[in-house]
């Protein structure tokens, strides 16, 4: 198999979509490719400045014309992008895209249809119903009927804001009526799951896909709450860690075996495949499907890949089918860990002003820096208020001098308002209820 890398095309050059620090990511792995050409991205950041086009990332019409115009490939970070059918419409214009298309996505950005496919393929998940907004009573009884220890869950896309776990009746009936009767998500809370409430450790298990097979890209765990002790509100993610110790290679590839590789065949799959899951005690269930790459998740696993992931994003991209099983190590031997920077108002609403930033140049020394939440004007370094402005990344020999170098670089760095949490990577102990 090694022959076909020999007579694969040129410089491969690639429009990146997005601009959070999981693109910048990206585009940090994708640079150390042998084959990689100009690395462009829609619309990017401000670290990422010198690749960035000004062309935002739903904009699919022009994205289109910009791959067109400057023969790249294209690769989607967000899930909104892939909802619009952004991959459908490159398809039908000859233009090769990385990414699954609006109909394989669905698994991402309907809930409930993942939950059907799920039942389909024999995948263990919570127990769940679904209901409309023409029954928000109905709901209600339901939840009641389990204490309100129940999850409720907006169908649709909802940026990581429309679950609720809740402990009493109080709870899940205030849930029930922001998603069903005061339609806080839009049309993506018109139809609604309850379902059972796991308990035990979660972990994101990840694959590349190329619409026949799977090959595992790496586990992680992320930290979802704004606060140390898993406090706070939920976030997009404010840390994460790769690998993850307690998960085994038998426990990955029962995952991959009995999860990924029968969905990846169902649904055709291609692109990442992004498995959030529940390890409990009796077993791993699966807890949701996204179709894209992880963020924080992204940042700890990159720097861990041993595999020129743009030669093989490339030749999926342009429908090539090429076996998995050439590279000897998918992995390094290093561990990493990743500490998310937010501003002012993060996760709370509030208003705020941008910051300059301090102490990148020194922190650099320390662990890599993907870019989100920032600008540059006038050579100068902006974090943007309410946002996750940058993911400092530690890469050492294992998790703890991973996580001493990431919490070294980050003291480094300073705006006014800077929040991050301070145990990432520190085993927890207690299993999560
Ligand atoms: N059935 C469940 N039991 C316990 N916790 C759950 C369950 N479903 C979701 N959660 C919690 O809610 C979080 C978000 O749910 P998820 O389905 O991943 O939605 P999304 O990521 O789209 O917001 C999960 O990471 C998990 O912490
Ligand atoms: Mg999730």
């Amino acid at each position: 198999m090694e022959e076909l890398k020999e007579i694969a095309r040129g410089p491969i050059d690639v429009l990146i979509v997005g601009s959070g620090s999981r693109e910048h990511a990206l585009l940090w792995k994708f640079a150390q490719s042998e084959m990689v050409g100009e690395i462009h991205m829609a619309p990017g950041n401000g670290g990422t400045i010198g690749h960035n086009v000004g062309i935002q990332a739903d904009d699919i019409r022009g994205l289109s014309e910009f791959a067109r115009d400057t023969g790249c490939i294209t690769v989607v970070g967000p899930d909104r992008p892939l909802e619009l059918g952004i991959v459908d419409y490159f398809m039908e214009r000859g233009l090769p895209i990385f990414g699954p298309t609006r109909n394989q996505a669905m698994i991402e950005w309907s809930k409930i249809h993942s939950k059907e496919t799920m039942r389909e393929l024999g995948i263990p998940t919570a127990q769940w119903t679904w209901f409309t907004d023409k029954d928000p009573r109905r709901a209600m009884q339901h939840a009641s009927l389990r204490g309100g220890n129940v999850v409720v869950k907006a169908d649709g896309l909802a940026d990581g804001k429309g679950v609720y776990v809740c402990s009493s009746v109080e709870e899940s009936n205030a849930a029930i009526n922001a998603v069903l009767v005061e339609k806080k998500f839009g049309r993506a809370g018109e139809r609604m799951l309850i379902e059972e409430k796991l308990v035990g450790r979660e972990l994101s298990v990840f694959a590349l896909c190329n619409g026949i097979d799977a090959v595992y890209l790496g586990s992680a765990v992320d930290y979802k709450r704004l606060l140390d002790g898993d406090r706070g509100p939920n976030t997009g993610g404010m840390g994460s860690y790769s690998p993850v110790g307690w998960a085994g290679d038998e426990l990955i590839s029962w995952i991959m075996q009995r999860m990924v590789i029968p969905t990846v065949r169902h649904t055709r799959f291609s692109g990442f495949l992004y498995l959030g899951l529940m390890i409990t005690e009796n077993g791993p269930m699966l807890i949701e499907y996204n179709a894209r790459f992880g963020d924080p998740e992204a940042q700890a696993i990159m720097p861990r890949l041993n595999i020129d992931l743009l030669a093989e994003v490339d030749a999926i991209a342009r429908g090539e089918i090429r076996a998995f099983h050439r590279y000897g190590n998918i992995f390094n031997n290093l561990g990493s860990c990743c500490v998310v920077l937010t501003s002012e108002g993060y996760a709370r609403e509030l208003g705020g002003a941008q910051r300059r930033i301090h102490g990148i140049e020194e922190a650099q020394g320390d662990a890599l820096i993907f870019h989100a939440g920032t600008t540059r004007s006038d050579g100068e370094l902006f974090a943007e208020p309410g946002k996750r402005v940058m993911s400092i990344v530690g890469v050492g020999s294992d998790a703890s001098d991973a996580r001493a170098r990431a919490y070294a670089a980050a003291e480094k760095i300073s705006f006014e308002g800077m929040h991050y949490r301070k145990e990432i990577g520190v085993q927890r102990t207690r299993v999560k209820a």
